[in-house]
């Protein structure tokens, strides 16, 4: 993908998932929210005369709210922003693949029925939390997060027996879309219910007039991957993190 896709979808994919305070400079933008997620509370160099100079700045703002600076990378960033950092003692973490795929053409058909909401329920969090094994607090900073988007946004349930056993969440922005918190309950999975949920979402996004799906996946995430290879995603590009040392202890339960 061209250097300025990818600064152009990274922009579209932070503003999907909304960080409470932005910093944008010329060249780069510190994002910070107080929360679980790495891509709300990080910052994205694209060009810099003076790396080391807005690299220490960038901290400077992070520590002001108390907070280690992170960073995100793709091959887009700043040219010699990777070897930096990795001079400055920060650690390379998440590598994660953005997948894209075409709207247009035939979509895959819901096999289980699916209901989509505008907004987030207490039952949905409650249940995407869940499955994803959220403690207390990442569950209220989930809420927060999501309390925050303010683009159309359709939130997927797949019910089994009465109780939300699939989740799923597409943010629309002009001609593209992206899906968000994607997960099925341990006890239910390949049944398809992630594959309807999929399709539910995607149809919502090519009604909406988006030309493009978008969505983010762990490397190493394979159940995740294949899903989205089998619904026609293919892998763009990559980001990763750079961390501060002893960063990881920090994250909220
Ligand atoms: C990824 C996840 C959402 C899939 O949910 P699911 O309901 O089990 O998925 P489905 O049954 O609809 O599977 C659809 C297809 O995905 C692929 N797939 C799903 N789970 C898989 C697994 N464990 N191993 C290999 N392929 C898998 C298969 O191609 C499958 O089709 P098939 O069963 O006909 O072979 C689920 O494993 C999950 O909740 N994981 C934890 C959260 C997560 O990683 N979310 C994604 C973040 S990007």
């Amino acid at each position: 993908m061209r250097r300025d896709d990818i600064r152009r979808l990274e922009g579209v994919a932070d503003r999907a998932w909304p960080a409470a305070e932005v910093w944008p400079g010329p060249g780069w933008e510190a994002r910070f929210a107080d929360g679980m997620h790495r891509r709300i509370n990080s910052a994205s160099v694209w060009e810099a005369a003076d790396l080391p100079d807005v690299v220490r700045r960038i901290e400077q703002w992070y520590a002001r709210r108390g907070r280690p600076a992170i960073f995100k990378l793709t091959d887009a960033s700043a040219p010699g922003l990777d070897e930096h950092l990795a001079g400055r003692g920060y650690a390379r973490d998440a590598l994660v693949q953005i997948m894209t795929a075409s709207l247009d053409g035939t979509l895959p058909d819901p096999t289980h029925p699916v209901d989509l909401a505008a907004a987030a329920s207490e039952e949905w969090m409650d249940a995407f939390a869940g499955m994803s094994g959220y403690g207390p607090e990442r569950r209220r900073l989930l809420g927060e997060v999501l309390g925050r988007i303010r683009l159309p946004a359709a939130y997927a349930a797949l019910r089994e027996g009465g109780a939300i056993a699939s989740v799923g969440l597409a943010v629309a922005e002009g001609r593209e879309a992206g899906l968000f918190e994607m997960a099925t309950a341990p006890g239910h999975r390949r049944r398809g219910m992630a594959g309807s949920v999929l399709a539910a979402l995607l149809e919502w996004m090519a009604r909406r007039g988006a030309a493009v799906a978008y969505l983010q996946v762990l490397e190493g995430n394979e159940p995740a991957e294949r899903l989205y290879r089998g619904a026609g995603f293919e892998t763009r590009y990559r980001y990763w993190y750079r961390v501060p040392p002893g960063w990881l202890s920090t994250m909220p339960r």
